[in-house]
């Protein structure tokens, strides 16, 4: 199967179960499901939802088990997004090609938007029809992954590092927790639900990171020469906010070089797996070069 088409499935498969996951919101307190669906329905790439599924199939032979995994990731990457656009945090107004949350419903809203999504994910796992001990292992990981020692601490390093030189180590630390760890979280979720061994698993986690960090410099590069059109996200919003990013440390070229170098990283840690992991071989390609 191409990249493509997976991605095109899995986002099917994404859209035809997530509202499964969402309260009602003819309610006193709709306001704030309409306002987390609003974000959580706008699109975007569906990359953590896609890895969750392919995981548990590279594993399992099947998808369906890790549905309510993927949505779970989805949903905290879906606040960290909305609570990333805030004034306080990266002030940016436009998100997946629409007005950010806080523009389209005000900052108290998106905030409270962002608070419901978490415990919502947590839900979600909790409706994961594998063996107790594994559920118990997926929402550890989930929670590492996301909180403090995970994507909140690289949020915390990015903005404490603002206007301030830092070294590359600190960069790098800080692009693998804000960005690599929600990938983690997406790779070994489908890898636990799906059934991998230690052993695999470790593999595994070696190409999260490394797409993980690949992903993270193309979102660097692409802030400053994408369309804002095709990201459905301003451009320059780093520069702006006088972040540090590769290109604080490098030209484009040579940041398209560790883009590169990432990326063969991650390809090798599956090599092993044979012509099963293909097409997330492939994936790791496609997430280099992409324009959105
Ligand atoms: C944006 O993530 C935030 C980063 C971690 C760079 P994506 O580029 O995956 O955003 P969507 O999900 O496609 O909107
Ligand atoms: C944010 O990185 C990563 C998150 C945890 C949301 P960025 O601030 O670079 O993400 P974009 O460019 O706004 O999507
Ligand atoms: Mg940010
Ligand atoms: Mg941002
Ligand atoms: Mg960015």
């Amino acid at each position: 199967m191409t990249v493509e088409k997976m991605l095109v499935e899995y986002t099917n498969v994404f859209n035809d179960n997530v509202e499964k996951f969402v309260p009602d919101s003819s309610c006193e307190y709709g306001r704030v499901i309409e306002a987390l669906k609003y974000s959580l329905l706008a699109g975007g790439k569906r990359l953590r939802p896609a890895l969750v599924l392919e995981f548990c199939k590279l594993f399992g032979g099947e998808y369906a088990p890790a549905i309510p995994a993927a949505i779970a990731v989805e949903m905290i990457h879906t606040y960290s997004l909305i609570h990333d656009d805030l004034p306080c945090m990266d002030n940016d107004e436009m998100r997946r090609g629409k007005p950010s949350c806080h523009i389209a419903y005000g900052e108290d809203i998106a905030l409270l938007a962002g608070d419901g999504l978490q415990p919502l994910a947590f839900a979600a796992l909790a409706k994961l029809e594998i063996e107790p001990s594994k559920v118990i292992s997926a929402v550890k990981v989930l929670a590492d992954c996301c909180g403090v020692c995970g994507m909140v601490g690289g949020q915390v390093i990015d903005l404490e590092s603002e206007n301030k030189k830092i070294p590359l180590d600190t960069l790098v630390l800080l692009q693998k927790l804000k960005t690599g760890k929600l990938i983690e979280a997406a790779v070994v979720l489908g890898c636990i639900i799906g059934g991998a061994t230690e052993s695999e698993i470790e593999l595994c986690k070696e190409y999260a990171l490394n797409i993980g960090l690949a992903f993270q410099i193309r979102d660097d590069i692409l802030d400053l020469i994408g369309d804002a059109d095709v990201l459905g996200k301003p451009i320059g919003s780093d520069k702006d906010n006088e972040k540090n990013t590769f290109l604080s440390f490098m030209s484009i070229d040579e940041a398209e070089n560790e883009v590169k170098k990432y990326t063969d990283k991650a390809k090798l840690a599956l090599s092993s797996f044979g012509e099963k992991a293909d097409c997330l071989i492939n994936l790791a390609d496609y997430l280099a070069y992409r324009n959105n």
